[in-house]
């Protein structure tokens, strides 16, 4: 299990949830992983949990100057960053007529802004440097389509992908791959959370929610966070090389593109 030895990886809104089941995949397999969040207590107690590989980072993904001091301490902690995955977001959800401007600033500037900025500033880094890297941007199904309930998410998550296939574009002449995952529906703190907020609009009662997403997916259950740290570690390898541009689903057969 050492298919990242060596290599400096950032990974944003990594306390929890998903970021932290990448870090300490990344971990196990070899490289030295920065988790970066707003949290920096839950950024600590992660690293700790994952062992000497990992280490905490002070990370606003809307504030420039907490990017920019990111990936300096990154760059003085590991020498240079390999790999970047864009994975902190916020999720809302509102009937159309309902939904705040306040919910929409800040939605878009999370999920759009801070996987612009932290892929901009990590793009720079790796150019300076010169030996390319891997960038990983984190999108949903739910930017594969829309949902009654969930348009401002929804617009963020397809602007990911969006976003993805320019820079891919535009970065792989420097050696840089950007890539995106798209899961589908994934246990963990981050859905009680969705969970309970369609059990307010929707009138359900808790729990019935998360079984009837988990009910409808074809493989039969909602996804872990560990279902997805395999194609995680696929893009940022060499094995990835050849690939640019892409947003793959790993969503137990949810969405089919
Ligand atoms: N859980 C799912 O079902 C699911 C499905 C599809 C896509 N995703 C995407 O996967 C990613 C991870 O999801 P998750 O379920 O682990 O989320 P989560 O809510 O559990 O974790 C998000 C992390 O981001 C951090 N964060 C929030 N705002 C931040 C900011 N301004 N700067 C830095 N960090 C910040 C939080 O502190 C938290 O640690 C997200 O991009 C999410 O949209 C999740």
């Amino acid at each position: 299990m050492t298919r990242l030895s060596g290599k400096s990886a950032l990974i944003t809104g990594a306390a929890r949830g998903i970021g932290k089941a990448f870090a300490a995949r990344y971990a196990a397999e070899g490289a030295r992983v920065a988790i970066g969040d707003i949290n920096l207590a839950g950024a600590e107690a992660a690293a700790a949990d994952i062992g000497p590989n990992a280490y905490a980072v002070q990370l606003d993904v809307t504030d420039q100057a907490s990017i920019d001091a990111a990936i300096a301490a990154v760059e003085q902690e590991a020498g240079g960053l390999d790999i970047l995955i864009n994975n902190a977001a916020l999720f809302d959800l509102a009937p159309i007529v309902e939904i705040t401007r306040a919910s929409y600033e800040r939605l878009f500037q999370i999920n759009v802004g801070g996987t612009l900025f932290v892929m901009q500033a990590a793009a720079k880094s790796m150019i300076s440097r010169g030996q390319g890297g891997k960038i990983i941007n984190m999108a949903s199904q739910a930017g594969r389509r829309g949902e009654a309930l969930v348009g401002v998410y929804c617009a963020t998550k397809a602007a990911v992908i969006s976003l993805t296939q320019s820079a891919g574009l535009d970065l792989i002449k420097h050696g840089i791959n950007v890539n995106a995952i798209a899961p589908g529906v994934v246990d963990g703190e981050h859905w009680d959370g969705v969970d309970a907020l369609f059990a307010k609009h929707e009138g359900l009662k808790p729990g019935e929610k998360k079984a009837a997403v988990g009910a409808a997916v074809p493989f039969g259950r909602m996804g872990t966070a560990d279902d997805l740290t395999g194609m995680a570690v696929f893009l940022a390898s060499s094995d990835a090389d050849y690939i640019v541009a892409q947003t793959y689903n790993v969503d137990g057969g949810n969405w089919m593109s």
